[in-house]
């Protein structure tokens, strides 16, 4: 709500006046480094409290991911192997073919930041959220699950600079690529993003799994299988016998989502728009926009940090 955003930014208006700021894209997009990561001035006071009020519960499941990353299809993914006992992925009722993938879950820093997050407390478990947060902002102690949607940095640059150009039709790449070399995109930088997730995955596997959107591509199925496995919830034999894991793949696939009527128009919570969360769908587009010099770059900014600590694309 228009109240809840202000109230919510006015509690928190001289802590985030005291961070470091900058600008990303634009002039008008002012930014603040909270605890490392660097968020929308606007979306900064959200972040406190979700760090502050949020209590998961042991059988949450959140979806985090860098944007870009493949949120949209490991949210799909998420949704349908959870929800399949009440919405079988074949069925012609089934709400992705209505809705969105991220309009079936809450986002949770867009509810701290309006002042709604009483909303989470009427959901009934399991609960099933997304964020974009760094795992530093995630309260401590976290008992829930986490799915972690993962891509090769120079993919998820070009993303997000052609996401971000259907905001802002005259933004360049090497605008973009600038601002992810220095670490002063949104949510970043991607390395420390990316990292802490993945130290918290390597020490506490059955807390946290790293879906990877090259291996996604490879071999849909047996990552959802080890997805289900992962939230507790095996395929039966019976299942896997009548195909409920295709039926899965098949809903949540890009040429199916990015045909259907709620992916192709409009916005997501009145900001995102639908059509350009489906652009290609493909690993490796990144040779079809950078310059050698620009991949070897990212490659030894990003990359590396990820190689070094076992993270390899
Ligand atoms: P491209 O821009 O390379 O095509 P996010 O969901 O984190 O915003 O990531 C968006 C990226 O995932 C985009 O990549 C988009 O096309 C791709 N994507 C979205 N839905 C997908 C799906 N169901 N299967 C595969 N890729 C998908």
């Amino acid at each position: 709500s228009a109240a809840g955003l202000v109230m919510v930014a006015a509690e928190h208006a001289e802590l985030v006046s005291a961070l470091p700021g900058g600008t990303f894209l634009k002039d008008e997009w002012k930014m603040r480094c909270y605890h490392g990561c660097w968020l929308l001035e606007k979306w900064v006071a959200g972040g406190i409290q979700l760090q502050r009020l949020f209590q998961p519960r042991p059988d949450d499941v959140i979806v985090a991911s860098f944007p870009k990353s493949g949120t949209t299809w490991v949210i799909a993914l998420t949704f349908a192997t959870m929800a399949r006992a009440l919405y079988p992925p074949a069925d012609a009722g089934h709400p992705l073919l209505r809705l969105n993938p991220h309009e079936c879950l809450p986002f949770l820093e867009n509810l701290y930041r309006s002042g709604t997050e009483a909303k989470l407390e009427a959901l009934p478990s399991p609960r099933l959220m997304n964020t974009h947060m760094p795992l530093g902002i995630l309260p401590p102690g976290r008992g829930c699950k986490i799915v972690y949607a993962c891509r090769e940095p120079k993919d998820v640059l070009v993303s997000l600079w052609l996401y971000y150009k259907s905001m802002v039709p005259d933004l360049t790449l090497d605008t973009t690529f600038q601002s992810v070399c220095r670490g002063g995109e949104i949510y970043g930088p991607v390395s420390d993003h990316v990292l802490g997730y993945w130290r918290a995955s390597r020490a506490h596997p059955e807390k946290i799994l790293f879906l990877r959107y090259e291996e996604l591509l490879r071999d849909p199925a047996d990552n959802v299988r080890k997805l289900a496995r992962f939230l507790g919830v095996p395929f039966s034999d019976s299942e896997e016998e009548a195909g409920v894991v295709a039926d899965i793949v098949r809903l949540c696939s890009f040429g199916h989502l990015r045909g259907l009527e709620p992916n192709k128009t409009g916005h997501v919570g009145g900001y995102f728009p639908r059509d350009a969360l489906f652009r290609k769908g493909v690993a490796g587009d990144w040779v079809n926009h950078l310059t050698p010099e620009m991949a070897r770059r990212l490659d030894e900014t990003v990359a590396a940090k990820m190689h070094a600590e076992g993270l390899v694309f």
